[in-house]
């Protein structure tokens, strides 16, 4: 079956709607298309808690948001990317205010900003600590009330179909009834969000396993920055459920077996609001030194908010209230909350200029499944989910402009054929003598162990070794369930393979950056090496792995210099 729109939007999370929204905006006789892998208001982006980051007072400016971020990435960010972004960046927060979101206030009615890692001013903003909640329901009743978008929810992304390096539109499967839909269109957004799933002990939704980075890999685009995975601090022990770095900006402790507040010997002036991989760093280095509280689920550190008082945490962090009860049995304004460093943020992605362009036309990626680069090395918190709605924006405009300028290129019966063949006959009939949840267990525990906060040549040789060794029994996977229609079995054997070729990704880039940088830390390479490493890595697919290239940073003003906090 074949659908026809102008734009085409993969994923309906933060990026995936602004985007939309904007096509939607720039011209009525636009047709545009939102297909997403669950519902839109059942996104990964509803996860996000603690805030959004802008430049909204007199104590703040551009510049200081543009250099937090910069050295937050341990300078591997674009600077020119930041500088834009960070100019774009109240203006959404002003844009959401005026279609409904409930951002927290002052008592004078100013929006309300809360401390954030690595952020030199309170610029966080928030919706008490369910921000990303608020926000996709924002976006959600925006997007619907224009007639010319039009949602199609539990669509799974396969494929794009792409000729003379111009994008002709994407192959889905409709999960209800497991028919292929082949979306022809003028141009595509990507925006179906992050890798997270690569890892057992993530703070993401099990849909997150980055089948938009993998296609666009599958199909020659380049992945930049894919060793740069961050790890936040506080995930619940054991499910991993993100602790929100707000914890911390409200004022919260994280204390040591010895009741030490251990941040003090890390980061001394920004102690537990440091940014993020230095924090990471920190716990687990406490860990690794006996420091660590035990517990049947691992060694944890505690986050203290008994200090907090019941007010504050009632009105500022709810919903961490309600999980830490309901996850773990404990009530915060009593006792502190078991947390460890968990698997968080993808910072590499899809290789996109400022504009969102790929390097195939009429092909554009927002969002966590991109990479612009404005998060470099180390994410700050509260800046993705502000970069989903800027670069959303530019997405959504620069594809609705691409749409008004350019035709509609066929994609034909044989190449929807061949589509059809290599899912229902190549994957779904197949058999085979391998279990993939069994891989995804295996794969899960590698990443886990070998290419987590402290990395080595010994232990990322190993990944490698062994995601080579998954990716060939893969091959012979089998998946039980042979139906068509809600075929969860072949959803998630096909996510398993986005996976795995993405893991080998992110294992061979580590392996080969040999130096530490922002979440990248390397214990045999413990310095951070301009000399050699002020790139960006860059990998291509290959049928035996990924080749590399490397390209430079861009540098506008802000001279590298060392890290401290
Ligand atoms: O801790 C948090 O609320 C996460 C925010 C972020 O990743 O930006």
């Amino acid at each position: 079956m074949k659908q026809e729109y102008d734009v085409v939007v993969v994923g309906a999370g933060l990026a995936g709607m602004r985007a939309a929204i904007s096509a939607a905006q720039k011209s009525k006789d636009l047709s545009i298309a939102i297909i997403a892998k669950t519902y839109p208001i059942r996104c990964h982006s509803v996860c996000a808690e603690g805030g959004t980051a802008a430049v909204l007072r007199d104590d703040d400016s551009y510049d200081l948001h543009a250099w937090d971020t910069i050295k937050g990435s341990d300078f591997l960010a674009d600077q020119d990317a930041v500088e834009f972004f960070v100019r774009e960046c109240p203006k959404e927060i002003l844009r959401l205010d005026n279609w409904g979101c409930p951002w927290s206030r002052l008592k004078d009615g100013r929006i309300a900003q809360r401390a954030f890692g690595g952020h030199s001013v309170n610029r966080t903003v928030f919706a008490a600590d369910r921000t990303g909640f608020h926000e996709v329901h924002t976006l959600y009743e925006k997007m619907v009330s224009y007639d010319n978008v039009e949602i199609f929810p539990e669509h799974f992304l396969t494929n794009l179909f792409i000729e003379d390096n111009k994008v002709k539109g994407v192959a889905t499967i409709n999960l209800k009834n497991g028919e292929l839909v082949a979306f022809e269109s003028k141009a595509v957004i990507l925006a179906t969000g992050g890798a997270g799933r690569l890892y057992g002990f993530t703070t993401y939704s099990h849909q997150v396993t980055g089948d938009g980075i993998a296609i666009a890999y599958r199909n020659g685009l380049p992945l930049k920055d894919m060793e740069f995975f961050q790890f936040h601090p506080t995930g619940l022990v054991p499910s991993g459920i993100l602790m929100t770095e707000a914890c911390r900006g409200e004022g919260g402790y994280l204390i040591n077996k010895e009741g030490e507040r251990f941040m003090k010997r890390y980061a001394p002036e920004k102690m537990e609001i440091a940014p993020r991989d230095i924090v990471s760093r920190a716990m687990w280095r406490e860990i690794i030194e006996g420091r660590g509280f035990e517990s049947e689920f691992g060694p944890y550190i505690a986050l203290d908010l008994t200090h907090l008082g019941e007010e504050k945490i009632n009105e500022r962090l709810p919903l961490i209230r309600d999980a830490a009860k309901k996850f773990v049995g404990i009530d915060p304004v009593e006792e502190p909350i078991p947390v460890r460093p968990v698997a968080h943020y993808t910072m590499g992605g899809i290789h996109t200029n400022i504009k969102t362009e790929t390097p195939v036309a009429g092909l554009y990626a927002a969002g966590e499944c991109a990479c612009v680069s404005i998060h470099g090395a180390n994410r700050l918190g509260s800046n993705s989910t502000i970069e989903c709605l800027v670069f959303g924006n530019v997405a959504g405009n620069m594809a609705a402009e691409y749409a008004l300028r350019n035709g509609r290129m066929k994609i034909t019966s044989e190449e929807i054929a061949i589509e059809e063949k290599r899912i229902y006959d190549s994957i779904l009939g197949k058999s085979g003598d391998e279990n993939p949840y069994q891989i995804k267990k295996e794969l899960n525990e590698t990443m886990d162990k070998n290419v987590w906060i402290f990395r080595t040549e010994s232990e990322l040789k190993d990944a490698v070794a062994k995601i080579k060794e998954l990716k060939e029994r893969y091959k012979d996977v089998e998946i039980n369930d042979t139906r068509k229609g809600f075929n969860t079995d072949l959803l998630s054997t096909m996510e398993i393979g986005y996976m795995l070729d993405l893991a080998e990704v992110v294992a061979i880039a580590a392996l080969k950056r040999t130096e530490s940088r922002g979440a990248h830390y390397r214990l045999d390479y413990p310095k951070r090496d301009d000399v050699n490493w002020l790139k960006h890595s860059m990998a291509y697919y290959t049928p035996d792995g990924p080749r590399f290239e490397y390209i430079p940073v861009t540098i506008t003003k802000w001279q590298p210099v060392e890290r401290k906090y």
